[in-house]
């Protein structure tokens, strides 16, 4: 495939020889739909229909109460975040799933910037809305400072003054990747700890927290995890670190001993800690069944598919597409697992996209977004997207107001 651009036949061979190719019978993907949105919704995964049902029917149905202890409901999020751990190079008793990742951040930004006397929470100008939100409540709460600067200040900005770092570690936007284990490393040197939201990151990039001497990290379950709308997001903090930390949510679920009812509060040991409330067992059947998916898969396995299938809709669009301007780094050190594209009507583009069943999805004011998630998308997938743009913007119609710019969930 060099010289000209990949014609059909090219890229059926590619999935007639990809490895991955099977892992796509693990989700139920509707007719007539090539889903580019997994960065923000991962689709329904083949083991959530009977675990859930099974959930609802028999553990729930039949067994009612029994089922905390009978079915382990108790230890899902434990157990759950111990399948997550190998996603993320963790240790399986540095993660545990709880609360949404809004939630998340709050109890470790708390409980983290206690460990230090210092002032200032850093932070990335544009980084995810709710983390700067959450950010600035947990600042205003502690007496910190929120200070958020352009991303190629943050080493220079870290000083004495630093307290703790938050940043994402693969943008929402345009998919731009922060080097894990440098900036940890510059933390480090400044004192300072770094909490990384991994929402855009974990099951789609390959990551080794441990290894990298990561302390904390927050991430979301639905989006490359699949684990369903509003699944339940994770949390991560090294070993060592853990019974450190206090949250500042100290719900019963994360007492030593819930079930005695008893009148003080006495953190339980390790991760379990950070449960606030009863955790959401429908949902974490769901979320199971998700993180399931990726099992028996290298993640340098799973990379190695994202790239070719980033090369192949990155060639294509120059090649066929010049009006759409690709804001994603070619260097795939330095990006996620989505592509981006910049156009002045990309919102109207991505509506005439996903009326003709390919799924992407907009983010303001001019971003067009195509998540490559290589456990079900073809190669094919890529090669239709890219031909219907074609097709697309040589015709006016689209360009139209017949899609009104309205606020959409995506
Ligand atoms: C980087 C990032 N962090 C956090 C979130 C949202 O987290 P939640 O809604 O689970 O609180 C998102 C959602 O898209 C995100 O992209």
């Amino acid at each position: 495939m060099t010289g000209r651009s990949p014609t059909l036949d090219d890229v059926q061979a590619l999935d007639a020889s990809d490895p991955l190719a099977s892992f796509r019978r693990r989700f139920l993907l509707p007719e007539g739909v090539r889903y580019f949105d997994g960065h923000s919704l991962g689709p329904l995964t083949t083991g959530a229909l009977p675990a859930v049902h099974q959930l609802v029917l028999h553990q729930w149905g039949e067994r009612l109460i029994r089922s905390w202890n009978e079915a382990d409901w108790i230890g899902a999020p434990q157990r759950i975040g111990a399948k997550i751990a190998p996603i993320i190079g963790a240790r399986s008793d540095e993660v545990i799933v709880a609360d949404s990742t809004s939630v998340n951040l709050f109890k470790l930004l708390v409980a983290a910037a206690k460990l230090s006397n210092r002032s200032t929470i850093l932070t990335e100008a544009g980084n995810f809305p709710t983390d700067v939100y959450i950010a600035t409540a947990a600042a205003d709460l502690m007496g910190l400072r929120l200070e958020a600067v352009d991303r190629s200040e943050i080493v220079k900005r870290m000083g004495q003054d630093t307290n703790l770092v938050l940043l994402t570690h693969v943008h929402f936007r345009d998919s731009e990747r922060f080097d894990m284990k440098d900036l940890t490393i510059a933390a480090r040197e400044a004192g300072a700890r770094i909490v990384w939201d991994l929402s855009h990151s974990a099951g789609a990039v390959p990551l080794q927290l441990a290894e990298d001497g990561v302390d904390f990290a927050v991430g979301c379950g639905y989006k490359y995890l699949n684990g369903g709308p509003g699944a339940p997001a994770f949390l991560y903090v090294a070993r060592d670190l853990q019974e450190r930390l206090t949250s500042p949510l100290p719900g019963w679920m994360g007492h030593s001993a819930p079930f005695e009812f008893a009148e003080d509060y006495l953190p339980a040991a390790g991760m379990s800690r950070f449960l606030a409330g009863t955790p959401a067992i429908l949902s974490m059947a769901a979320l199971e069944a998700g993180v399931d998916t990726f099992s028996g898969i290298k993640m340098d396995q799973l990379w190695a598919k994202s790239s070719m299938l980033f090369d192949l809709f990155s060639t294509m669009i120059s090649d066929r597409c010049g009006e759409l301007e690709c804001i994603t780094p070619e260097d795939p050190l330095r990006r996620g697992s989505h592509i981006a594209f910049r156009h002045p009507q990309a919102f109207q583009l991505c509506q005439a996209l996903i009326e003709a069943g390919i799924i992407g999805d907009f983010r303001a004011p001019d971003v067009i977004r195509f998540g490559l998630t290589p456990l079900y998308l073809k190669f094919e997938d890529v090669w239709h997207a890219v031909e219907q743009c074609v097709a697309i913007l040589a015709t006016e119609q689209w360009r139209a107001d017949r899609f009104q710019m309205r606020a959409r969930v995506t």
